[in-house]
């Protein structure tokens, strides 16, 4: 049985059918009684990934978790041993664990020493864990979508800052195969975008698909820093702006591990595009 946290969000929609394509047990967790669209298959159990009383009943008899922090609980809540110890004592054996590319690049940044406590408990629990540092995400210009069907402008901050953001549909392939393929125990892999491409590239990208200009207004990093309030914690929001806006080296390079874990190269931004086209219409 594969436990899933997340299943209701950007990696955990396409986890979920690839999971079940590879049949299988699969539950899908989330705090809603009845989240809309889990495939075919797949069990849904209401439970809270920041609360591990409500996780224990979920994840007894579960060989596999794969844990996703959304939300604020990225920034704070309980202690990441609550939740591992009781997926432990349920009996779990292998842990996927989503983290973030900055615990590769800064190691020391404060936005991010909760995800860094867990990667710690992950390592340290005894089971076979994989740690999944993705980049940026490229479902990320969702925050755009609004904007652009109501004004067909663009609002975002460091318009010419290229990053490779990786769509959360690899991030996902990666998972199913750490989830439910022998190989990847142990390993920490970095998650990319086959290629840097900035915010005004982005917003480029989308007014082509759409066949309709959209306008850029770039915002300032307290401008963007009020935005990101509304659904990031606070404790995350200066460490993921200093990325967007001063990024490093390492952070602006392609990773090969998509391409090693999947054996083909990682998704354009276009492709996701594409994909969520009508989101933007
Ligand atoms: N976005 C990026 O650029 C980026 C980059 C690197 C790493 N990450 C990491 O990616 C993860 C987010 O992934 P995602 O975009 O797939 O997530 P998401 O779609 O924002 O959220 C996934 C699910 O988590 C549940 N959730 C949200 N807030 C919660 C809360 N406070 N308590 C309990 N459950 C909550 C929701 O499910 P229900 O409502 O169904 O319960 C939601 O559908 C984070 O750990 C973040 O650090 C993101």
């Amino acid at each position: 049985m594969i436990v899933v946290t997340g299943a209701t969000g950007n990696i955990g929609r396409t986890l979920m059918p690839l999971l079940a394509e590879r049949g299988g047990d699969v539950v899908a967790v989330s705090r809603r009684p009845q989240p809309d669209g889990l495939p075919v298959g797949v069990r849904q159990a209401q439970a809270d990934v920041g609360n591990s009383a409500s996780m224990r009943s979920v994840l007894n008899g579960a060989d596999s978790f794969f844990l996703l922090l959304g939300g604020e609980l990225n920034g704070h809540g309980e202690s990441p041993n609550a939740l591992i110890d009781t997926a432990l004592e349920a009996g779990v054996k292998r842990i996927v664990l989503l983290s973030s590319q900055i615990n590769s690049t800064r190691p020391e940044a404060p936005s991010h020493a909760r995800l860094r406590d867990f990667e710690a408990a992950v390592r340290a629990c005894g089971a076979d864990y994989t740690i999944l540092r993705p980049g940026g995400f490229s479902s990320n210009a969702f925050a755009w979508a609004e904007p652009i069907r109501a004004k067909r402008t663009v609002f975002a901050p460091f318009g010419d800052v290229a990053l490779p953001v990786v769509d959360p549909a690899d991030i996902a392939a990666v998972a199913a195969a750490a989830l439910s393929e022998e190989g990847h125990a142990g390993r920490t892999y970095e998650l990319t975008g086959p290629e840097a491409i900035s915010p005004r590239r982005q917003a480029d990208v989308i007014s082509q698909a759409l066949g309709e200009d959209i306008a850029f207004v770039e915002l300032s990093r307290d401008q963007a820093h009020a935005h990101m309030a509304q659904f990031m914690p606070e404790e995350v929001i200066d460490g993921t702006l200093d990325v967007l806006g001063l990024p490093l080296p390492t952070e602006q390079a392609i990773s090969t591990d998509v391409e090693d874990v999947l054996g083909r190269p990682p998704r354009p931004f276009s492709e996701w595009v594409a994909r969520n086209l009508p989101a933007f219409r």
